[in-house]
């Protein structure tokens, strides 16, 4: 008795010496994300980074009695960066959770979530195949197919019979430009041509005089968040805004963090999105609120929930597990969560381990001087159509 009282007494004073208390090493669990936080899609990551950083400072940074302690690392928007960062994060600073960010890095860096058996949450990556990549990760942004084929569908119905793509020339653009198609074919529709444009730095403008060219009736694009409000100043340039060419694509192109900006430009343009900063819940109108108090007055956009939600997904998975960052107990209580989202109710497929969530066909609208994405019709609960398992 004597001997494991002093020990425990031993025990106690390096424990304090090295500090580890009650917050302590073994009492934190360390989120690594990987986000492009610069380079062509770097809007992105500081979207998702500020959206954790609001979901930590309204939830506290304590869950099921572990702080929790984020790393957040920079890919530069290359792909490769997003493998090496995966593997320092999981080798040197023994991250117990991962984010990963856009498609070509979660691509890279899904063998390193496999084998290290590190549970990631995918907060930007819009194409399908990449949930598919690794049995540890779980989605929490969105696909472009998710968005893709019911706007064809709602152009059909619309009076559309003759479209043109313009699509940004990379994964998600290839599977958007691929779902739509399909629905509006299937519909009766002619696809007139599909047009690829650079991702980085893309010049619109031969695109768009191209597509108007080509005299569809409509035209469906595709651009990633941080190019919105770019394609918005060349349509409006070309006199596109004017042609009657009718605007239709995923909620991409009316991108919240860049619509405020476009003026005119795309007041009346119907898209096919999950998020807009203008959804009438409760729930968002205070997000909104407090992402704006939170980032000098940014407009919360649809990249932003794909973080929070993510975060929302981390904290009451811990609770579920009793602050267990053990793999397999993590992802078996983030399979089948559900909860409200500032962009409406949500839940993680169990099957799938991707986003089941509401989209909205929305129009731009000025509301008090500003452009704003109104939504007008819902469609609940809507899968991945890619998915293997959706066949
Ligand atoms: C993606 O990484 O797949 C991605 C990024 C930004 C978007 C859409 C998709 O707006």
């Amino acid at each position: 008795m004597k001997h494991q009282h002093f020990f425990a007494g031993c025990l106690a004073i390096a424990a304090t010496a090295l500090g580890i208390g009650s917050t302590g090493a073994q009492d934190t669990i360390k989120v690594g994300l990987v986000m492009p936080m610069t380079g062509t899609v770097g809007a992105a990551g500081q979207e998702v980074a500020a959206a954790i950083k609001l979901y930590m400072a309204q939830h506290g940074d304590t869950v099921a009695g572990k702080k929790i302690e984020i790393l957040l690392r920079d890919d530069g928007s290359v792909p490769d960066n997003g493998k090496r960062l995966a593997q320092e994060l999981i080798v040197n600073d023994h991250v117990a959770i991962l984010g990963a960010g856009t498609t070509p890095s979660a691509m890279s860096m899904a063998p390193i979530a496999t084998e290290a058996k590190v549970p990631t949450v995918v907060m930007i990556s819009g194409t399908s195949v990449v949930t598919e990549r690794s049995p540890y990760y779980v989605r929490t942004c969105f696909t472009l197919g998710q968005q893709s084929g019911i706007i064809a569908d709602w152009a059909i119905k619309d009076g559309s019979r003759k479209a043109v793509s313009v699509l940004s020339d990379w994964a998600p653009g290839a599977e958007a430009g691929k779902v739509f198609e399909q629905h509006f074919t299937a519909g009766g529709g002619q696809l007139l041509e599909t047009l690829k444009v650079p991702l980085a730095n893309p010049d619109f403008a031969p695109f768009l005089q191209r597509a108007r060219d080509l005299k569809p009736d409509t035209l469906f694009v595709f651009v990633p968040a941080g190019q919105a409000g770019p394609f918005a100043k060349q349509f409006a340039e070309r006199g596109l805004d004017k042609s009657g060419i009718k605007l239709v694509g995923p909620g991409d192109i009316v991108d919240d963090n860049d619509l405020n900006g476009t003026g005119d430009s795309l007041v009346g343009v119907v898209t096919a999105g999950f998020y807009s900063a203008a959804h009438p819940s409760q729930l968002n109108k205070d997000y909104v609120a407090a992402y704006a108090k939170a980032t000098g007055g940014k407009r919360a956009n649809f990249i932003s929930v794909g973080g929070y939600d993510g975060m929302h997904l981390i904290y009451e998975a811990l609770k579920k597990t009793g602050g267990s960052a053990d793999a397999h107990k993590l992802l078996a209580a983030m399979k089948g969560m559900s909860w409200e989202s500032p962009r409406g109710p949500v839940s993680i497929d169990p099957d799938t381990r991707d986003i089941v969530q509401n989209v909205y066909i929305r129009k731009v609208e000025k509301k008090d001087g500003e452009p704003w994405a109104v939504e007008f019709a819902a469609f609940e609960a809507v899968k991945d159509p890619l998915h293997p398992a959706a066949k």
